[in-house]
């Protein structure tokens, strides 16, 4: 495994997860800070998710944790990323991967201490990386002590106005208060137990029993959450993913929905619904920005909210409310080049009414993992969700899709979120023994649906170990055997590998400043048929993310569907664009318009089929290709449709 120079030492007596020893492991802190220095920093930001549980496993209990991070700092600093976003990481029964938070201003000792989340947020700060942690709002433990208090406190009490109870329906209150479902199965409502023994009133829980939902209206939630965001900003937290942004506000008639039924990470279109995307959510935000804006350079938001339309989430980003907001269309996008275009250009346009950048994302810890979504021989309507799917899987040609969609939303304008494993092209791991299945939502359906564990699966790190490197014993999900090629250790060794790609692609958008930064204007888009996805960039110019055509434009992103299989250009040039093309680009299989010049992007096949070549064994790096020179197009030429024939 590579080793990286820097004046930020490891953690003292850490163990890496591989169980050696860490005094060398450093990293060199982000020479340039690609996504800028200035307050801006998120508009064209890349972050990188950390499912804390599943990263890195510093003390060998199988569950990832802070020292786990801590070790791999020097990993995020050379991947080349901008920020991360640390899934929770409080006290929790985790009944909820931690999304059932029993203490907001604590670590959960299974990942560490205050102090561990201290020193790690220090050192992430030293090698130029931004942290953001995850705030749940909309629901607490119910091993939080407020939820314990309303317990004790009783029917009418002060303390259950912080949650939303009510008493049932029916004879002796024995149904609940209304017809909602909750998003991982089952009645949205469960039963209390008074404290003098009589069953009693009801709470709503809009995910699981153990997650009752906040009242909002309540004004000491309000002034609870400013102080909860108040305590991490004051130790460095540079900002928060906001979960469930859409859900604060209800309705405080709690009406019947009929047979809507709850999807996670679906949307509703339904006008008016009752407890999603309320306008109320919009002034809780604004007092978070007011915070936010309260300190020098400011703290920023990124919110999940699941809403109908990109104008519906446009709304949160207004100037005075959030800075940014997730934008899972293209994770609900099937690999389709009309529709990657309209989902983008919608986004896009919905975006630049309010001035917020958009927020690509293309996997999370809560969909299918986006190389086996984008493999599946059987493309489903409604892109991924939670859904698991017998339709086959060609994983190949998912991760050769995978490639092409990163360099789409590289090349966009706009920041972009990044999945842990998805550098090193993991695929969703759908065989987990049903024995082993954690998700809630397993369990509250009935068993009918698998969950999100597939995609959370710890990563792997060197290609043996008792959990590939994860940490010294058997992690918390098993992985798959296969994995051990797809480890961090062997794709450093291979220049071909989606981690190399991944880097490629990220120094060059680092290198090229039209790439990420400007607004919807800076993306023009441009017609060169129904398969493929291309615009012009301004200013600057962009990379190709895939096509059958090898070929780059000036100013121009150019995204086939159909025989997605480009690699990056070599990391070592720092040239800005336009770089020479390399040689042999006039090959039979070159087919760019006139005007448009080769980037060095490459089909490996096709080329090494062309020349008769192997690909070099693993763990040799491939021979420098010598560049030929060859003149830079004129200034301003436009891209053309592909020659015909060619
Ligand atoms: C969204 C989170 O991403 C998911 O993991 C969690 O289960 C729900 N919100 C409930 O907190």
């Amino acid at each position: 495994m590579a080793t990286y120079a820097s004046p930020v030492p490891a953690p003292s007596g850490t163990t890496t997860p591989s169980g050696t020893t860490t005094p060398s492991v450093t990293a060199t802190p982000s020479a340039t800070t690609p996504a800028g220095d200035g307050p801006a920093w998120w508009r064209s930001a890349v972050t990188y998710q950390l499912y804390i549980r599943s990263f890195a496993d510093g003390n060998g209990d199988g569950l990832g944790d802070v020292a786990g991070i801590r070790s791999r700092l020097p990993y995020l600093a050379a991947l080349g990323v901008d920020a991360l976003w640390i899934n929770p990481w409080y006290p929790s029964p985790q009944a909820d991967g931690g999304y059932d938070v029993a203490d907001y201003r604590d670590i959960d000792p299974a990942f560490g201490t205050l102090a561990d989340a201290q020193a790690l947020l220090d050192e992430a700060h030293a090698l130029g990386l931004r942290v953001l942690l995850d705030v749940v709002p909309n629901h607490t433990s119910d091993e939080h002590a407020w939820f314990r208090a309303a317990l004790a406190a009783g029917p009418g009490s002060p303390e259950r106005e912080r949650y939303v109870f009510r008493p049932g329906r029916g004879p002796d209150g024995a149904s609940p208060p209304n017809d909602w479902t909750a998003v991982f199965g089952g009645p949205a409502w469960e039963r209390v137990t008074e404290p003098d023994g009589r069953p009693g009133e009801w709470y709503l829980h809009l995910f699981d029993p153990k997650q009752p939902d906040l009242n909002w209206e309540n004004p000491q939630v309000r002034t609870e959450f400013l102080d909860i965001l108040r305590f991490w900003f004051d130790r460095g937290a540079d900002g928060f993913r906001i979960d469930v942004a859409h859900g604060l506000i209800k309705d405080p008639a709690l009406p019947d929905l009929g047979d809507d039924v709850e999807e996670i990470l679906g949307t509703t279109t339904r006008e008016g619904h009752p407890h999603w995307d309320l306008p109320g959510v919009h002034e809780v935000y604004r007092e978070w920005r007011a915070l936010a804006d309260t300190y020098d350079p400011p703290k920023v938001f990124v919110a999940e909210a699941w809403v109908a339309s990109p104008a519906r989430l446009a709304a949160y980003l207004r100037p005075d409310e959030l800075h940014t907001a997730f934008d899972f269309d293209f994770v609900r996008a099937p690999w389709d080049a009309t529709q990657l275009r309209a989902t983008a250009a919608a986004s896009l346009a919905a975006h630049d009414s309010v001035g917020a950048p958009v927020m690509w994302v293309l996997s999370n810890h809560d969909v299918t993992r986006h190389v086996t979504r984008l493999g599946r021989l059987e493309q489903p309507a409604g892109g991924a969700g939670l859904r698991s799917s017998t339709s086959p899987v060609d994983l190949d040609l998912g991760r050769r899709r995978a490639r092409a969609l990163l360099l789409l939303e590289l090349a966009l304008p706009g920041g972009v979120y990044l999945y842990q494993g998805e550098e090193l092209g993991l695929e969703e791991v759908q065989d987990l023994p049903e024995d082993l299945l954690q998700d809630p939502t397993w369990e509250r359906s009935g068993h009918t649906e698998r969950g999100r564990d597939g995609c959370r699966v710890p990563l792997p790190w060197t290609a043996s170990g008792p959990s590939l490197g994860f940490g010294t014993a058997q992690a918390w999900l098993p992985q798959p055997a296969a994995w051990a090629d797809l480890a961090v250790d062997r794709q450093e060794e291979d220049p071909s590998s989606m981690l190399a790609f991944y880097r490629r692609a990220l120094r060059l958008r680092r290198d090229v400043p039209g790439l990420g930064a400007g607004d919807a204007t800076s993306a023009q888009w441009l017609d060169l048929g129904p398969d493929v996805v291309a615009f012009r960039r301004e200013p600057g110019s962009a990379s190709s993310t895939s096509g059958p055509h090898r070929w780059r434009c000036p100013r121009a992103t150019c995204c086939s569907p159909a025989t997605p299989r480009w690699t990056a250009p070599p990391a070592r040039s720092r040239r800005p664009w336009p770089r020479t093309p390399p040689s042999g680009s006039t090959s039979r299989t070159d087919t760019r318009p006139a005007g448009c010049q080769s980037v060095g992007l490459t089909r490996p096949a096709t080329r090494r089929a062309s020349r008769g070549r192997q690909p070099p064994p693993a763990g040799r790096p491939r021979a420098r290709r010598r560049r030929s020179r060859a003149p830079a197009p004129a200034p301003g030429r436009r891209c053309g449709r592909p020659r015909p024939g060619s």
